[in-house]
């Protein structure tokens, strides 16, 4: 139907006749002589038509926004002044000589344009249109090419593509499963996967040796700007393989990666950092270093004051006091710092200490604190040299459970670095390493996985039986720019340490076997060590394109409360549907849903 797509008609085909078919961007009338702009996926070209052609002008005068168009016509320059630098067909318009209308279009419910003014429900709800603006088209793309590559990197050095069951069993990563009813088995379920892990662990065993998937995941678990109930990672498995070889190999992934997507060069190595230390400095297992700020532990120096609220943290073996210097923050107002206030708060953090720096030489005097009556002059004096505090500074305290000061002074962190313009300028990858292999639930009174069940554990099935709260795990999460954007592990491979691990975990026997019994069994029959990795493309193409949200990077995202508006997805199925499946709804939750209707 077409020799050209619209937005490749330049100088190069001057003189020409070309036919080219798209959407009605905008159509113009100016002066006797209409303009339309015509777009398809390659961009936008001008298209002009004369009223010396009585029909085909008339066809023009008919056309409305988002009609599809089949226009045949001359290529020639643009008058001088009208010249759109910006565009690859800005040097030229085509003379329509014929035009057909392939179809009409209601008018849309917003402009196709970039900068758009539609709330997200009506974008989901017309995704299609949405899908036409520019900046979404060109956001596909990017991911498309990035995906092709990741898969070119991996397919040149021998990684297998294999596909893994979407009706499966649970494959636990801390969210909830989503579960699919079988008709032919009775109230029996599927559980869709979390994530392949089990399968490709699998196929080590099996001695497939290197493989890779680009995989759909499935969680039901609260959503933010960089989750979906469903998401794709690329996931990664080889055996006979070391953490080292692993994360050297992934790291020229990513440099070959953002070469040949973004011509941007990251690091000939990226850096390590401990899970501790990046606690320690950062308040969180995914740094942005690009905030040049950093905590600073001064628990010991607080242990004897007499203010309480640094006291109780300072004397708890589970608490910790950090300082958080601002550069500059003297000249924060009393509005931004109860606002800093109100945010640490969703943190659980009870209060937002403060001194403001004026003049370090005067001692006291030159500080300005509500809290400075409560604290010695060695203790101020010893918080102001551990932190390196200089005049016109501020510098912001969590006391509290170490937990929560990290979290809330972490997060406090990357707000005031984007707020007061902090932020460094590029790519900052790093390695996190080191994690603890448990986490104490305190509500539960038991032990989780930090990471996943089957993670390897450093050290031997004993030492990690006698010392599990020490216990560090052989993983590592590649964190780039302060979002993690994949996590992997050396695995289990001897079925003693995966059944201790489950039992750390407060799995029984009895449990295990149910839920993992058909890992532990392919554990036992000649399971090679292996591990892998998987990164999230949907948070990396988030990333790479600069887009807020990962809804941004995906053709048909879900909302906030994981719902479709385009399909109305979750629906009834219907009672026929239901009872071949053997599902009645209980009946308190249809009351509940009666009232509210
Ligand atoms: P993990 O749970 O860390 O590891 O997931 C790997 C990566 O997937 C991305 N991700 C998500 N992206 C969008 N929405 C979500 N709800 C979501 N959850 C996770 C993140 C994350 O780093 N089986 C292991 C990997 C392994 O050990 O090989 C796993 O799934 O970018
Ligand atoms: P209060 O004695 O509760 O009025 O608190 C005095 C100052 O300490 C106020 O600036 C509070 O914001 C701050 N504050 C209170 N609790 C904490 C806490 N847990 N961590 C840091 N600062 C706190």
């Amino acid at each position: 139907m077409r020799t050209h797509y619209c937005g490749h008609v330049d100088e190069q085909l001057m003189d020409q006749e070309v036919e080219v078919c798209g959407w009605v961007h905008r159509r113009r009338d100016h002066g006797g002589v209409i303009f339309i702009d015509l777009r398809d996926r390659e961009g936008m070209v001008q298209v002009v038509y004369d009223p010396d052609i009585h029909d085909v002008f008339a066809t023009a005068e008919r056309v409305r926004n988002e009609f599809v168009l089949r226009v045949k016509g001359k290529v020639r320059a643009r008058p001088e002044g009208t010249v759109n630098a910006n565009l690859r067909t800005g040097k030229i318009e085509i003379l329509g000589l014929e035009l057909e209308i392939l179809n009409r279009s209601e008018p849309p419910p917003f402009l196709v344009e970039d900068d758009t003014d539609a709330s997200e429900e009506v974008r989901l709800r017309h995704r299609y249109l949405d899908l036409r603006r520019p900046e979404m088209l060109n956001r596909l793309k990017i991911r498309a090419k990035i995906t092709s590559r990741l898969r070119r990197f991996l397919d040149e050095r021998e990684f297998m593509e294999i596909e893994t069951p979407f009706l499966t069993k649970a494959t636990p990563e801390g969210a909830r499963d989503y579960v699919v009813p079988s008709r032919t088995h009775q109230g029996k379920f599927f559980a869709l996967p979390q994530s392949p892990q089990l399968f490709k662990q699998l196929l080590m065993v099996s001695g497939m040796d290197r493989y890779y998937q680009v995989a759909r995941c499935f969680r039901d678990e609260d959503l933010r700007a960089d989750r979906q109930p469903e998401f794709t990672q690329l996931d990664i498995e080889a055996s006979f393989i070391t953490e080292d070889q692993i994360t050297t190999l992934m790291e020229d992934m990513f440099r070959d990666l953002f070469t040949h997507i973004l011509e941007i060069p990251l690091p000939a190595q990226f850096p390590r950092m401990t899970y501790a230390e990046a606690q320690e400095r950062y308040g969180s297992d995914k740094p942005d270093l690009r905030v040049p700020l950093e905590l600073v532990t001064i628990t010991d120096l607080m242990k004897s004051v007499e203010f309480k609220v640094f006291a109780g943290p300072a004397n708890d073996p589970k608490g910790r006091i950090a300082a958080l210097r601002v550069p500059k923050g003297g000249a924060l107002s009393r509005k931004e710092i109860d606002d800093y206030t109100k945010f640490v708060a969703i943190y659980g953090a009870r209060g937002l200490a403060y001194i403001k720096v004026n003049d370090l030489s005067q001692g006291r005097e030159g500080l300005q604190s509500p809290i400075l009556k409560f604290l010695p002059d060695e203790v101020i004096d010893g918080i102001m040299k551990r932190v390196g505090a200089e005049d016109g500074d501020l510098v912001f305290f969590g006391a509290d459970k170490e937990k929560i000061v990290n979290e809330s002074l972490g997060a406090l962190r990357v707000k005031v670095g984007h707020d007061k313009g902090m932020i460094e300028h590029g790519w900052k990858p790093l390695w996190v390493v080191d994690f603890p292999m448990f986490e104490y639930d305190e509500k539960e009174n038991r032990f989780d996985a930090l990471h996943h069940p089957f993670t390897a554990p450093v050290g031997t099935v004993e030492e990690v039986a006698a010392n599990p709260e020490k216990a560090l795990s052989r993983a590592y999460d590649l964190v780039l720019n302060g979002t993690e954007v994949g996590g992997g592990s050396i695995r289990i491979h001897s079925p003693e340490m995966q059944e201790e691990v489950l039992k750390l975990l407060g799995i029984d026997e009895e449990e295990a076997n149910d839920k993992f019994g058909f890992l532990l069994k392919a554990l036992s029959f000649g399971c090679p060590p292996h591990g892998g990795i998987a990164f999230g493309l949907d948070r990396l193409a988030m990333l790479m394109t600069g887009a807020a949200s990962i809804r941004d990077v995906m053709a048909f995202p879900k909302t906030q409360s994981a719902g479709c508006p385009l399909t109305d997805a979750p629906s009834d199925i219907g009672q026929k549907h239901m009872r071949e499946l053997g599902i009645r709804l209980r009946q308190p939750v249809i009351k509940e849903a009666e009232k509210e209707a």
